[in-house]
């Protein structure tokens, strides 16, 4: 049943439209974002889907996930007075307001297809798809990056999720058959092309169904760890080190989560050098890999279910494999010949049978447009 229709059934009338925004899979570049580096992300064929219309009194939110329905005012809400899922809607609200920007209450209905808790960035979808609804319901114009840079402080400042922008301005600036090749230290875009049908080749999301949590304190001891560092090596952030500079530091741990974000910022740069210059994106392949690598060692988020995933899938074929998003469990994702897709799909599940896990859920990275009117 589509949002409207539940919406409708729900509130009694139809809603003024359905806004909808993307998960993301990041291709390469991970937790380089908090350190003013580069990241690589697209964003999925899978949305989130949110049917609104304004209300009278207060915010209602509901959900095809969810028995009940949450409420809030839209003029008073701060944060602590909404958790949960809804957290993410009230975020929005209250960002908007933080900015001096119009809000509105609203009667809301989400539903949506992107996997929750798997690192594909629902929250950021959720998030994106109520500030483009707020925005046309309340006739405020922002642009991507701004209406972007809202759902991250949502996120980091009413959810208390410590994250950098990627997720965001992937849901925003996605496009079909683009990745958004992003500089997080001005928020520069620049899309470039990954039409892999057109090469015979996949990207396969391997969704381990490790749990996945960035609320937690891993992701925000990277943070700390990787700014520590910078300030040893008297930079404004990671993103201005070199790798030379970095095997300086005395202390272990610091030394390998600043090469990690260092040789991953070189890796971004050079398969945006190879895709741009029209390389086979089969080339691509040992990035990926060694990117992982450098999360397994360096950064220290990997756990067994994506190292598995990530080693099979290369074994299997797989021009090269790697785990994508915060860490931690989540997704691998695996570049492959279109052909060899079911091949690998098969010897992941069968590794995962053999350790006695569940098995994976594999789709295809299909890159989509970012957040919009549905
Ligand atoms: C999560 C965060 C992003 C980014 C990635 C790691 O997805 O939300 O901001 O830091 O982890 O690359």
């Amino acid at each position: 049943m589509s949002v409207a229709t539940r919406f409708a059934e729900v509130y009694g009338h139809d809603p003024a439209g359905v806004w909808a925004a993307p998960g993301r899979v990041n291709l390469i570049g991970e937790h380089t974002d908090y350190n003013d580096g580069f990241v690589l992300p697209l964003a999925l064929d899978r949305r989130t889907r949110v049917a609104a219309e304004l209300a009278r009194g207060a915010t209602t939110v509901r959900s095809s996930r969810e028995a009940e329905p949450v409420t809030f005012a839209a003029e008073t809400v701060a944060p602590g007075e909404v958790t949960g899922w809804a957290a993410y809607v009230a975020g929005v609200v209250w960002a908007f307001r933080q900015a001096g920007l119009p809000v509105a209450d609203l009667d809301l209905f989400v539903q949506g297809d992107v996997p929750v808790g798997a690192g594909l960035s629902s929250s950021a979808s959720l998030e994106c798809a109520v500030a483009v609804a707020l925005c046309e319901l309340t006739g405020t114009g922002l642009d991507l990056t701004e209406i972007a840079h809202l759902a991250r402080r949502a996120e980091n400042e009413f959810v208390g999720a410590p994250t950098g922008g990627m997720d965001q301005m992937a849901a925003m600036h996605g496009v079909a058959d683009r990745l958004v090749f992003l500089d997080t230290r001005d928020d520069h875009v620049e899309l470039i092309p990954f039409a892999l049908a057109t090469h015979g080749l996949r990207l396969l999301v391997i969704d381990t169904r490790a749990p996945h949590q960035l609320v937690d304190g891993q992701y925000g001891a990277r943070r700390a760890d990787c700014a520590k560092a910078a300030e040893l090596l008297g930079v404004p952030a990671l993103r201005d080190a070199t790798v030379a500079a970095v095997e300086s530091l005395t202390d272990e741990r610091l030394r390998r989560r600043a090469r990690h974000v260092v040789t991953e910022d070189e890796r971004v740069l050079e398969v945006v050098g190879r895709l741009r210059a029209g390389k086979d994106p089969r080339a691509i392949g040992p990035l990926l890999s060694a990117s992982h690598t450098s999360m397994r060692e360096d950064f220290e988020i990997t756990v067994p279910h994506v190292d598995v995933a990530a080693a099979v899938a290369e074994e299997a074929g797989a021009h090269g494999a790697r785990m994508t998003g915060g860490g931690f469990g989540g997704c691998v994702i695996a570049l492959v010949d279109a052909e060899a897709g079911d091949g690998v799909t098969g010897a992941v599940t069968a590794a995962y049978a053999e350790r006695g896990w569940e098995p994976p859920v594999v789709f295809d990275a299909v890159a989509a447009d970012g957040a919009g009117r549905a």
